[in-house]
C-alpha cells in the first residue's frame, strides 16, 4: 500500500533532502562510505546489501521546483534529477502550490525510474513562500491536500510522500497532521520545529512522540519519520525508542560525514581519509556538474571535511581560496606533503 516505505526496517534511517548539498555526485559518495565500507562500487548497479553494511535505507534528492519543469528549465531540473542505482530508494522531492504541476512532475518521476514522490511543505525561505509553496502550504490546509491528491494521479502507483514541520507560528499538530493524513500519503517526514522557529531552537521531539499517536488514533497507515538535531545512529535510534517512529531523516549530521549511516560512524577518521575522501567528492562533482553547476557549491562541503585534525584551520583557509579543482587538488597535496 505505501510502496518501498512498508518493506524498510524499523526503525529506518533516511537522508534528507537539503539543497546545494545532497546533490547526485554526494549521494554517491555516502552510499560508497555508509553502505559499502569505502570500497569501490559500480555505481550504476542496485546495492544487493542494503542494510546489511549501513544505511541510508532511503534517499531524497533537493528539491525541485514542479513550476520550473513546466516552463522547461530542464537543463537544471534534469541535472538535479540525476541519479544511480545505487541510491535506491531514492525519492524525488519537488515543491510547487499548482496541484497540476505536481501531478506533471509525478508523471516525471515515474518515468525516470524514481522509487517515490516527495512534496515539501515545509522550506522557510521566503522566494518559496512567495510562491505558496514549501511552509506556507501549513497555511492553506486545502491546498496541501489537493497536491497531495494531484501527484498520486501523477505517479502511477509510486508512494506519494510528504515532507512538513510541526506547525507555522506554533505547534499545530493536533490540526495539521490530521488533515494531511485525510489524503493518505505513504509517509510524512517532520522537521521537529515551526516555521517560526527556523532552525534556532532545539528540535520539539517530545511533538513527534503526539504525532504518533493521533497517527495511531486514525488508524493511518502513513509512515511517521521524525527529523531535526539527530547527531549520530545511537541518537537516531534512541529517539526512535522513545517516540515511536516508524523512520528518523538526518539532514546536517552528514556535512563532511558520508560515514554517518555506516557501522564505523563515531570511529575516528584520520586526516588523510578526510581529505581523500573530499577529494574523491570533489571529482566526482566536477566529473556529473563541470560546467554546469558552480564548484563554489564545494565549498561548504570543504569546510565540513576539513575539520578536527591538526592544522585544519589553515587547509581551510586555503581551500576556500581556490577557484579550480586543480588548485584544491594542489593545496591538498602540498599541505599533506603527497600527491593526490
Ligand atoms: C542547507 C540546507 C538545505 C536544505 N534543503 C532542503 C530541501 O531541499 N528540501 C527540504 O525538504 N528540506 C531541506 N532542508 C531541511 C532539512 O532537510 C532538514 O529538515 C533540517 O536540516 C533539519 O534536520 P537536521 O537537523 O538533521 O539537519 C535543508 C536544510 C539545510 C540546512
Amino acid at each position: 500500500m505505501n510502496g518501498f516505505w512498508d518493506t524498510l526496517p524499523r526503525p529506518f534511517f533516511v537522508l534528507a533532502p537539503l539543497a546545494n548539498v545532497t546533490d547526485a555526485a554526494f549521494r554517491r559518495i555516502i552510499a560508497k562510505y555508509s553502505r559499502y565500507g569505502g570500497r569501490d562500487i559500480d555505481y550504476m548497479k542496485k546495492p544487493a546489501t542494503i542494510g546489511v553494511l549501513g544505511g541510508p535505507d532511503v534517499m531524497f534528492t533537493e528539491f525541485i521546483s514542479a513550476d520550473g519543469l513546466i516552463k522547461g528549465d530542464w537543463d537544471a531540473m534534469l541535472l538535479d534529477l540525476k541519479y544511480t542505482e545505487c541510491e535506491r530508494p531514492i525519492v524525488a522531492q519537488f515543491f510547487t502550490s499548482t496541484p497540476y504541476h505536481m501531478e506533471q512532475a509525478a508523471i516525471l518521476a515515474k518515468e525516470l525510474g524514481f522509487d517515490g514522490v516527495d512534496i515539501n511543505m515545509g522550506c522557510p525561505d521566503r522566494s518559496i513562500e512567495r510562491q505558496k509553496a514549501g511552509a506556507m502550504l501549513m497555511r492553506d490546509l486545502e491546498r496541501a491536500k489537493e497536491l497531495i491528491v494531484a501527484a498520486k494521479r501523477g505517479a502511477g502507483g509510486l508512494p506519494v510522500s510528504v515532507k512538513t514541520r510541526i506547525g507555522y507560528y506554533k505547534n499545530e499538530i493536533e490540526r495539521w497532521l490530521p488533515a494531511l493524513l485525510v489524503a493518505k500519503p505513504a509517509a510524512i517526514s517532520i522537521h521537529a520545529r515551526t516555521r517560526k522557529e527556523m532552525s534556532k531552537v532545539d528540535a520539539h521531539w517530545d511533538v513527534m512522540g503526539r504525532a504518533v499517536e493521533i497517527r495511531n488514533e486514525l488508524k493511518s497507515e502513513t509512515r511517521i519519520i521524525g527529523n531535526g538535531d539527530v547527531r549520530g545512529l545511537d541518537d537516531a535510534r534512541e529517539k526512535a525508542r522513545t517516540c515511536n517512529v516508524d523512520g528518523v531523516m538526518i539532514g546536517r549530521g552528514v556535512f563532511g560525514n558520508p560515514w554517518f549511516f555506516s557501522p564505523e560512524q563515531g570511529k575516528m577518521v584520520s586526516a588523510e581519509k578526510k581529505v581523500v575522501v573530499m577529494l574523491e567528492h570533489a571529482s566526482l562533482f566536477v566529473e556529473l556538474f563541470s560546467g554546469k553547476k558552480n564548484y563554489e557549491t564545494m565549498k561548504r562541503h570543504f569546510k565540513s571535511y576539513v575539520n578536527g585534525f591538526r592544522g585544519a584551520n589553515i587547509l581551510r583557509a586555503q581551500l576556500m581560496t581556490a577557484k579550480t579543482h586543480d588548485e584544491v587538488r594542489q593545496i591538498a597535496t602540498d599541505f599533506m606533503g603527497k600527491n593526490f
